[in-house]
């Protein structure tokens, strides 16, 4: 299944757009399976409905686990590093994470859950994560995992939305220097959440926590109480394997659904091929398992591959910025994959973080998350990986499931920048306004695909007519990525970022309308306007521009206020790099304020801020301008 030459990449392409059943089908034989599917393939784009592997049965944790146990069952399958490089590393062979898994699995039944109930997970990065989520697939519960950086009451809407049974957490996370207290936070989204009826505490940072009587229960207490033998629950294909949340241009995050079948295939097969993954080889992901990368590259991709995964617990800057390559030496890591913002950031401490560092196993490189400016593509090309290793820039989304468009490592020649060609299986289209292909090279267009994957979302959880607005509605027949993209004169693609009101800040994405809703939250707040502008190390900052009448006090507490605001409604992510006090906004006469200047003026280009004519009120502009150089 590993595509070895540029050649048998073009094969397996032509082959894969021919005849995509016949391609995916024995793709798919890679993989176990309790019962075969009769059909690979049935889809519509309209409704939608997407259909992989018909009528088959499996557990994808039978694939991540009991498939290697006989061969390689002391191979390790995870390496924790800790936030703490004082600590101990802590290695899991794929026997022992069977074991655990199985065990744990026993405790969520123990405490009520079973096939198809939601299960909210909110930890922090330490085995018991990766445990925690293959705990819920051997039973057939669908998990929830939601990053241990959004907020009460985020958390809360996220689990009345898909209305969680149990939530899974810890008494708290470190990130570098700082502790997250996610037990006191989970506390607080729990005020609100009248369907949870277990919550499984994992001692961590060792804190004082609340736990109360009949709900809160302490992991190493159950785990004593359960044996470690759990039979898999047999899934069907199309059954749901996991939520998770993300933002969109408009309103509250969407619950983004994959199934078991198709998500397994494709996971497994980008996995094994962009990262041309060998046997015995370590793997560094440096994601967090509350993103969709590190579900799929840190947990079930790697695992159902029987990879070895490392999963850090900290930050790249912590203790220093040497962090990384302190792990890459003492793991021998050989392929390490990061995002832009990491290597922006580790880039601005120049060459003497690197001094002494042995990081001779590199083989491969990946980045994920934005676009990668040439800058940081080149200083990851020589420093990290001495012109020698292969940088794969993949670019695909948490609707997509796994990598789209990305070089194949050692196999398609790259280009800083470039995200390169579609993987087999992946048919992307570039459309103009209407809808009308953009067809040829040296164009460019918004990025669409025209043809199922078997990783692809199957609907937003609840709301199947959201999904169909979201993403199949834009044009008539194609999954719309909201992205823009370039094809250049050797058909290979650039992603050149989100068209609609999407912002992508540290790789995390944050909908410009979410960010609104927190501020106008704030007494005093009127009306606000949030734009993205460029970032030396974030890729994109956030822009406020906010109406504050009768603001009381002084500025600037007022404006701390408002971050405050922000950091309790969604959490610190999003939270705005620059506020801006204005009297107004730029607003048509049909009253829809027009971002295209605000994003101007946030950029400090105000020298052309194009067509102004339409506005109800061309003063505010001018004024606006003047308050953003004081
Ligand atoms: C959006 C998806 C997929 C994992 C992480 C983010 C942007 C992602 C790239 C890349 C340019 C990229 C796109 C996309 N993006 N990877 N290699 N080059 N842009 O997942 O939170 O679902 O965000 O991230 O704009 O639409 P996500």
């Amino acid at each position: 299944m590993q595509i070895t030459t540029f050649q048998q990449y073009e094969e397996e392409y032509k082959k894969s757009v021919e005849n995509p059943e016949q391609f995916w089908g024995e793709v798919a034989q890679n993989f176990q399976w309790r019962k075969p599917w009769f059909k690979v393939l049935s889809w519509n784009f309209k409704d939608p409905e997407i259909k992989w592997f018909e009528g088959a049965k499996l557990n994808i944790t039978e694939n991540c686990l009991d498939r290697h146990l006989a061969a390689n069952g002391d191979k390790p399958a995870i390496i924790w590093e800790p936030n703490n490089p004082e600590e101990e590393s802590v290695t899991l062979t794929y026997k022992m994470l069977h074991e655990r898994v199985c065990r744990f699995a026993n405790v969520l039944k123990r405490n009520g859950a079973k096939k198809g109930d939601r299960i909210c997970i909110y930890m922090p990065m330490v085995p018991e994560l990766a445990i925690a989520v293959l705990a819920c697939a051997r039973i057939g519960a669908v998990h929830s995992v939601i990053f241990g950086g959004f907020s009460a009451k985020s958390i809360a809407d996220r689990i009345n939305d898909s209305q969680c049974k149990l939530v899974i957490t810890a008494d708290g996370a470190y990130r570098g220097n700082k502790q997250i207290p996610l037990k006191d936070v989970i506390d607080d989204a729990l005020i609100g959440c009248p369907t949870v009826e277990k919550c499984i505490v994992l001692t961590h940072v060792r804190t004082p926590v609340s736990m109360l009587k009949g709900r809160d229960v302490w992991w190493e207490d159950e785990v004593k109480h359960v044996n470690d033998t759990c039979e898999a629950e047999e899934m069907d294909a199309e059954d749901m394997l996991f939520i998770l949340y993300t933002s969109g241009s408009t309103g509250k995050p969407k619950g983004v659904v994959h199934t078991c079948g198709g998500y397994m295939v494709y996971a497994g097969y980008t996995f094994s091929n962009v990262f041309n993954y060998q046997p015995g080889e370590v793997y560094f992901c440096t994601a967090d398992i509350g993103w969709i990368t590190g579900h799929s590259y840190i947990v079930y991709g790697p695992l159902s591959q029987g990879a070895t995964s490392v999963l850090f617990e900290g930050i790249p800057t912590h203790p220093g910025p040497s962090r990384f390559w302190d792990i890459v030496e003492k793991h021998k890591v050989n392929t390490l994959y990061t995002a832009p913002t990491a290597i922006r950031s580790l880039m601005s401490f120049g060459e003497e973080p690197l001094n002494g560092k042995d990081l001779s196993s590199i083989r491969i490189l990946g980045s994920v998350g934005e676009p990668i400016n040439e800058e940081a593509w080149h200083w990851f090309d020589e420093k990290i990986g001495h012109n020698e290793a292969p940088i794969v820039d993949t670019w695909w989304q948490t609707e997509t499931g796994g990598i789209m468009i990305s070089p194949i490592a050692t196999v398609t020649k790259t280009k800083p920048s470039f995200a390169t060609l579609p993987l087999p299986g992946v048919q992307p289209i570039l459309v103009d306004e209407n809808g009308s292909e953009i067809k040829g090279n040296g164009v460019s267009g918004n990025l669409c695909i025209k043809f199922p994957w078997p990783g692809m979302l199957r609907t937003t959880y609840g709301d199947h007519e959201r999904c169909k607005q979201t993403y199949f509605s834009t044009y008539e027949n194609l999954y719309f990525t909201g992205d823009g993209c370039l094809r250049d004169e050797d058909g290979y693609y650039r992603i050149t970022g989100r068209v609609d009101d999407v912002l992508n800040v540290s790789g995390h994405r944050i909908g410009t309308a979410e960010v609104e809703n927190a501020i106008n939250m704030h007494a005093g707040v009127v009306e606000s306007a949030v734009v993205g502008y460029p970032h030396d190390v974030k890729g994109q900052g956030i822009y406020a521009f906010v109406i504050n009448p009768e603001m009381h006090g002084e500025a600037d507490l007022t404006k701390k206020d408002i971050l405050q605001t922000v950091t309790r409604v969604i959490g610190a992510i999003a939270k705005p790099d620059k506020i801006l006090f204005v009297s107004g906004l730029p607003k048509t006469r049909s009253g829809k304020i027009m971002r295209r200047i605000l994003r101007k003026i946030a950029e400090g280009d105000t020298a052309n801020l194009g067509d102004t004519s339409t506005l109800m009120d061309p003063a505010v502009v001018d004024e606006i301008i003047e308050a953003s150089r004081r």
